[in-house]
């Protein structure tokens, strides 16, 4: 089998707050970036990288990984999805409709060696793919906003439910068709299981570690540095 990594970089970071793209943010010295893609490319599993960057994106050239011949670039989108899409396209005339592609998401810094092992292990057999995913251990609440505040309608039942996490790993023909299906019926797609779920197949997860995190909001940079040097302990 072969296998593709792709690593949409394409996102603003609006919630980071931060003056540039939470991906261009350091820990100690070094791009989130580069953290995220030296850690996946630690392994040889990948024929090649690619890296959907914004169409306004200036820091890239700045980058370790800018240096390496295994990482190619293209124009993201608008959406995640969109970025997810040129990025195949991207690979268009040289990957096979049956090839592995690994997605993951360049805010998570913190996915282990061995999450990426068993995912791959377990998974490149399977006629779908999957995700790393963990159980939620929160309750969580639906809600709507009320007249004077946030009313709850409902609590979910928190042992069938889990948080998707990256890598993703779906055949190459299956991942562009589902996401391109998802875009021409305007759904919302926040990862790829779920492009897959609606084109009706059923995703594997594989359970990962609950500490690869995506660095979303100012804090959880701190809490990224404190794992990143537990994971190299
Ligand atoms: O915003 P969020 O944290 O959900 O983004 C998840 C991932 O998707 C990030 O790696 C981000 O850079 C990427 N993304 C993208 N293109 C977009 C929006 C997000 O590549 N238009």
């Amino acid at each position: 089998p072969r296998f593709w990594l792709v690593v949409p970089a394409a996102g603003i970071g609006q919630r980071m707050n931060a003056g540039c793209p939470k991906q261009y943010l350091r820990i100690r010295g070094r791009f989130l970036l580069d953290i995220t893609l030296s850690r996946l490319l630690e392994h040889d599993l990948f024929i090649d990288c690619v890296v959907p960057l914004h169409s306004a994106d200036t820091w890239w050239s700045d980058t370790e990984a800018s240096h390496n011949a295994r990482v190619i670039t293209c124009r993201g989108g608008g959406e995640r999805i969109d970025s997810v899409l040129s990025a195949l396209v991207t690979i268009e005339d040289r990957a096979q409709a049956g090839d592995w592609i690994l997605v993951h998401d360049v805010a998570r810094p913190c996915v282990s060696h061995d999450d990426l092992t068993r995912l791959v292990t377990e998974l490149v057999e399977h006629p779908v793919g999957g995700l790393l995913a963990a159980p939620v251990t929160d309750t969580l609440k639906v809600a709507e906003m009320g007249d004077q505040g946030v009313d709850v309608c409902g609590t979910q039942d928190r042992s069938r439910l889990w948080r998707a996490l990256t890598p993703q790993m779906f055949r190459y023909g299956d991942l562009k068709q589902a996401l391109e299906q998802a875009v021409e019926n305007q759904c919302v797609v926040t990862d790829e299981a779920s492009a897959i779920e609606m084109a009706g197949a059923t995703p594997r997860i594989v359970e990962g570690r609950p500490d690869n995190i995506k660095v979303t909001l100012p804090a959880d940079l701190a809490m990224a540095e404190f794992i990143l040097g537990q994971l190299e302990a």
